[in-house]
């Protein structure tokens, strides 16, 4: 269950060795691909804000909100507060309630005992049982089914969970800290979530704001990642020129910090030596501020020119459902894109979440 971080015994080391800015975390592990929170960088002003906030709520046994798009750092927040708090070396267990299929979730969750619905050959504990003691993280908790919603506010209220299957409550004591990219006030006006639960989550909301809305944490990320896919290439003397700086001021980052990691680290492959020059940066250019992003220019921009020819070829020898070809190319290349990030790449297109999923599902991408 890839989930499932292991507890991490490491609390917040007290050196600021190089910049006050980062809060650095001893025994940085190096074992995945991308960078696994081993330093956090808030350099801007509404950044220094926030960790301060942070700090505040973080001792105490407060259920946390943290609300923000994807990529501005909801996971890595969720760890910093669990790390600050007396639960520290406890587990810290992180769960996606968007992974999970309806029937599956509670069981997730709660547990199961065995025999309890078809294929349940053996009892199992759930997340929350896993979390004892520590902290539970739901990522994309919007995305629960209110059935299961009502079942969080008992576990909360009563602390105990009750194994599908099973009678017997188990006590445990978790902290619950919460984590959506959509507005959940608005998911509750619209019968989507709990009113309660929400008022129970949102006893403490941290609200992460967009890269784009914080420009003062842009360089220091961008430095910061350098000098961490840096060490792990063996690249001396990094250098991020001044056009690169531009660039990466003016880009609106819809992917947030993750994108800027990912530009980052295919930078610091592509560059000279570790000299990062603007040509190393792989910008999307639908959201460079001073690229092409100009709605009255944009079909101006050479690659609609290119599409507008590929599709007079697919005109002179139509195939069946053209359209609906064309539509699945859109939507599978810009899914691909975007790394298979429903959010980013409803972005990308312009269109609702709920749309990209159901045109995902209809072409079989989901389940
Ligand atoms: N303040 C920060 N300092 C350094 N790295 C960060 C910071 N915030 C986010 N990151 C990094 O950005 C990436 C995305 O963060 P994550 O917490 O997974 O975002 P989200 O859960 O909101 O999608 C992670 O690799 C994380 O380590
Ligand atoms: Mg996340």
């Amino acid at each position: 269950m890839d989930n499932y971080r292991p507890k991490n015994n490491s609390g917040i080391a007290a050196d600021f060795q190089q910049e006050p800015l980062i809060t650095t975390l001893p025994n940085p592990d190096s074992h995945a691909t991308s960078i696994r929170a081993t330093a956090l960088v808030f350099a801007d002003p509404a950044s220094v804000r926030l960790l301060e906030y942070i700090e505040r709520i973080a001792p105490s046994d407060a259920t946390v909100l943290i609300i923000g798009e994807t990529g501005t750092g909801k996971e890595l927040v969720a760890r910093q507060v669990h790390k600050l708090s007396h639960r520290k070396d406890a587990p810290f267990v992180a769960l996606n309630c968007g992974a999970f299929s309806e029937s599956l979730v509670e069981s997730e969750l709660f547990g199961h005992e065995r025999g309890a619905f078809t294929g349940a050959l053996n009892a199992r504990g759930g997340w929350f049982e896993a979390a004892n003691g520590g902290t539970l993280f739901l990522d994309e908790i919007g995305d629960l089914p209110i059935s299961t919603q009502v079942k969080i506010l008992r576990v909360l209220q009563e602390h105990e969970v009750v194994r599908i299957g099973s009678r017997t409550p188990i006590p445990i004591d978790v902290r619950l800290v919460a984590a959506t990219n959509v507005n959940l006030a608005e998911a509750v006006q619209a019968g989507r979530f709990r009113e309660d639960l929400y008022y129970r989550l949102n006893v403490a909301a941290l609200d992460l704001l967009p890269l784009r809305e914080r420009p003062g944490d842009i360089l220091p990320l961008a430095k910061h990642f350098m000098q961490r896919y840096g060490a792990r290439l063996k690249l001396n003397d990094l250098d991020l020129g001044k056009d690169a700086e531009r660039a990466l001021l003016r880009y609106a980052w819809p992917g947030n910090i993750r994108e800027l990691q990912n530009v980052i680290h295919h930078a610091l492959l592509v560059c000279k030596e570790g000299r990062v020059t603007m040509d190393d940066l792989h910008l999307n250019p639908n959201f460079g501020v001073s690229y092409h992003n100009n709605a009255a220019n944009i079909t101006s921009t050479p690659s609609l020119k290119a599409l507008e020819n590929a599709l007079a070829a697919l005109y002179e020898h139509p195939t069946e459902h053209l359209f609906d070809t064309i539509e699945e190319t859109v939507i599978r290349t810009a899914y691909n894109y975007c790394e298979n990030n429903q959010v980013q790449t409803g972005r990308l297109l312009g269109i609702s979440r709920n749309i990209l999923r159901h045109r995902l599902k209809r072409y079989g991408y989901l389940a």
